[in-house]
C-alpha cells in the first residue's frame, strides 16, 4: 500500500515521464507528432492553474510522480462550475493500491472548495472495474450509460457516467474521513 500521495503542478521536468505515458497508450488517438509533443509541453508549463479550460495536476506517491489528474471545463462544453475528471497512474504494477483513490479524493477538495465547483463527473469504459470502484467508493453516483460512446480499435464501447453534486461531496467526505 502506498503511504503518502499528494498532488502538485507538472514540471518541465516530468514531460518524459508524461510523454511516454502517452506513447504506451493504446487509445487509437494516441499521437507521437511534434506537434502532440510541443501541446504537451505548454499543457505542463500550464499545470496548476486553470488555463485553456483544463487545471493538470501530477500525482505524486512516495515521492514520486505516479500520474496525472485533470479537470477539464470547455468553455463551449459544460456549465459554469461542472469539471469533468481525467486520471492515469502511469505504472501498471503499481495500479490498484490506493493511490487513484487518495488523489482523486484530494482533487475533489481542491476542485469543490478552491475552484467552487457544485457538481464533478468523470465517464469510464464499463469495463474499468478500477476506475468505477473508485468513484463508488468516493461518492460518486452512477448517472447512466453512454451507449457507443468511446471510438477503440474494436468499435465504440460503451461509457458510464458518474457524478458528485456538492452536497452529496460533503455528506461523502465525513465518511473518508472515518475510514481513512
Ligand atoms: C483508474 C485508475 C486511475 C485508478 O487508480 P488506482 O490507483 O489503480 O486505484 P485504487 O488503487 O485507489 O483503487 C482501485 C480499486 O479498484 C479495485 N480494482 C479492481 N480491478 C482493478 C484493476 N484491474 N486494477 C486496479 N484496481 C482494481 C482495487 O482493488 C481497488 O479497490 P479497493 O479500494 O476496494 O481495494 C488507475 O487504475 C489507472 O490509471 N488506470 C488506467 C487509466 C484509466 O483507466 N484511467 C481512467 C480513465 S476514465
Amino acid at each position: 500500500m502506498t503511504s503518502h500521495v499528494s498532488l502538485r503542478p507538472l514540471q518541465a521536468g516530468d514531460l518524459e515521464s508524461l510523454w511516454a505515458a502517452r506513447m504506451r497508450s493504446d487509445e487509437p488517438w494516441a499521437d507521437s507528432s511534434d506537434a502532440a509533443r510541443r501541446k504537451l509541453r505548454d499543457r505542463v508549463a500550464n499545470s496548476g492553474r486553470v488555463t485553456h479550460g483544463e487545471l493538470l495536476l501530477g500525482i505524486v506517491a512516495d515521492g514520486h510522480l505516479a500520474g496525472e489528474i485533470q479537470a477539464r471545463q470547455p468553455e463551449m462544453g459544460l456549465p459554469p462550475g461542472v469539471f469533468e475528471i481525467g486520471i492515469e497512474i502511469f505504472d501498471p504494477t503499481v495500479r490498484g493500491t490506493g493511490i487513484g483513490r487518495r488523489a482523486l479524493g484530494l482533487f475533489l477538495v481542491h476542485l469543490f472548495v478552491e475552484e467552487h465547483a457544485h457538481r464533478v463527473q468523470l465517464t469510464t469504459d464499463v469495463d474499468n472495474a478500477a476506475m468505477r470502484r473508485v468513484a463508488e467508493h468516493l461518492g460518486f453516483a452512477l448517472e447512466g450509460t453512454l451507449r457507443g460512446f468511446m471510438p477503440t480499435k474494436n468499435g465504440p464501447r460503451d461509457y458510464v457516467m458518474y457524478g458528485i453534486t456538492l452536497g452529496a461531496f460533503e455528506e461523502a467526505r465525513k465518511r473518508w474521513n472515518s475510514t481513512g
